[in-house]
C-alpha cells in the first residue's frame, strides 16, 4: 500500500490545458485565437473572462463564475428577443411572435437547468467565496435588470394588439374569442410560468447554500427570507389575473354527475370527426367558459 499520492499527472494536464493544443484532424494548432471559429466567437476573450486559476479563492470559483456569466448572457438573449416580439406583435406578425416567445421561454428552461449546476456547491465553499462578493446584490445582475424591462415593453404590445383587435384579455378567453390572440396570451404565460420557475430554483439553491430565514441577511444586508415572496411576483399580471376572473364567473350548473350517461354529448357517431366546438363544450351541455363573462 503506497502513502504518498503523485499528482504530476494532473500537474501536467492542467499545464497542457493552459496551452495550445494541437488538433491533428486539422493539423493546426487550437487556442492561439487565429483561427476562424476564434475570431469569430471572440474565445480569447472569453476564455479570459474567469478569475486565473492561481489567484480563485477555491476550486469552485471557477464553476461559480462560468454558471453566473452564462446565466447573464441567456438574461441577453431572452430580453433582446423580447424585443423582436414587440416588434413583431406591433406589426400583426403573430406567427413570428409565436415561435419567438417559445424560444424565451426554451431559454428560461434551460436557465433552470444550469442552476443545478452550481448546487454541486456545498455551503462551507460557498463560504470562502462569499468573502469576496463585496456587497453584491442580485437585484445588480444587469441580465434581471434587462429581461424585466424588455417584459414591462412586452405587456405593453399586448395591450396595444387587444385594443387594435377590440378585445379584451377577458373575451380573449371568453368561448369562441380569437384563437390566434388567445395561442400569443397562452405563450406569453409559459414565459412568465419559466421566470417565475427560474427565481423558485434560484430560491432552492439560495435556501441550500445559506439558508433562507430572518435572520439570514444577504450581502445586501436584505434578509434571504424576502426572495419567498418575490419568486412569484409575475411578468405579465393581467395573465394571471384574468383567470381568477374566469373562474369566479364559472358555475356548476351544466355538468355531468360523474357516472351520468353521455348521450348526446357529441352529434356524429363513434370515429366520426366533429368539428370543435369554440371553448371546447359538447353541444349537449353548453361551452366552458360561458360565452359572455
Ligand atoms: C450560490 C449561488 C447564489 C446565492 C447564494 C445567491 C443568493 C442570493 C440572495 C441572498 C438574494 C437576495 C438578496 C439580493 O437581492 O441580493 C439573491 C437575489 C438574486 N439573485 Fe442570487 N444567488 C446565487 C446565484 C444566482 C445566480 C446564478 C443568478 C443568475 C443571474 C442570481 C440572480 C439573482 C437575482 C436576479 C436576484 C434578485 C431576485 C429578486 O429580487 O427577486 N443569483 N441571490
Amino acid at each position: 500500500m503506497h502513502t504518498t499520492t503523485d499528482y504530476s499527472y494532473a500537474q501536467k494536464l492542467r499545464q497542457e490545458l493552459s496551452a495550445p493544443l494541437f488538433n491533428p484532424l486539422l493539423k493546426k494548432w487550437v487556442g492561439r485565437g487565429e483561427l476562424d471559429y476564434e475570431v469569430y466567437l471572440k474565445t480569447p476573450e472569453l476564455l479570459s473572462l474567469q478569475v486565473e486559476e492561481e489567484q480563485r479563492v477555491a476550486h469552485d470559483e471557477l464553476m461559480f463564475q462560468v454558471v453566473h456569466q452564462a446565466q447573464e448572457l441567456w438574461l441577453k438573449l431572452a430580453s433582446r428577443e423580447a424585443v423582436e416580439v414587440v416588434a413583431e406583435l406591433d406589426g400583426g406578425a403573430l406567427w413570428a411572435a409565436s415561435a419567438r416567445l417559445e424560444r424565451v421561454s426554451r431559454v428560461l428552461r434551460t436557465m433552470v437547468s444550469e442552476l443545478a449546476v452550481l448546487e454541486t456547491m456545498t455551503p462551507d465553499t460557498y463560504q470562502v467565496i462569499r468573502r469576496s462578493l463585496g456587497n453584491g446584490s442580485g437585484q445588480e445582475s444587469p441580465g434581471y435588470n434587462m429581461l424585466r424591462h424588455a417584459a414591462a415593453g412586452l405587456e405593453g404590445a399586448l395591450e396595444r394588439l387587444l385594443a387594435r383587435h377590440e378585445q379584451t384579455l377577458k373575451s380573449v378567453y371568453s368561448a369562441g374569442g380569437p384563437d390566434d390572440l388567445k395561442r400569443i396570451c397562452e405563450q406569453l404565460v409559459d414565459v412568465d410560468e419559466a421566470f417565475q420557475g427560474w427565481l423558485h430554483a434560484h430560491f432552492q439553491l439560495v435556501r441550500r447554500t445559506i439558508g433562507v430565514d430572518r435572520s439570514v441577511k444577504a450581502l445586501d444586508g436584505l434578509p434571504t427570507q424576502v426572495l419567498a415572496g418575490r419568486m412569484t411576483m409575475p411578468l405579465f399580471r393581467q395573465l394571471w389575473d384574468v383567470r381568477v376572473e374566469l373562474t369566479s364567473a364559472w358555475r356548476r350548473e351544466g355538468g355531468l354527475a360523474p357516472g351520468a350517461s353521455r348521450e348526446g354529448c357529441m352529434h356524429a357517431g363513434p370515429g366520426a370527426y366533429t368539428a370543435p366546438r369554440p371553448g371546447g363544450g359538447c353541444p349537449a351541455h353548453g361551452a366552458f367558459p360561458p360565452a359572455e363573462l
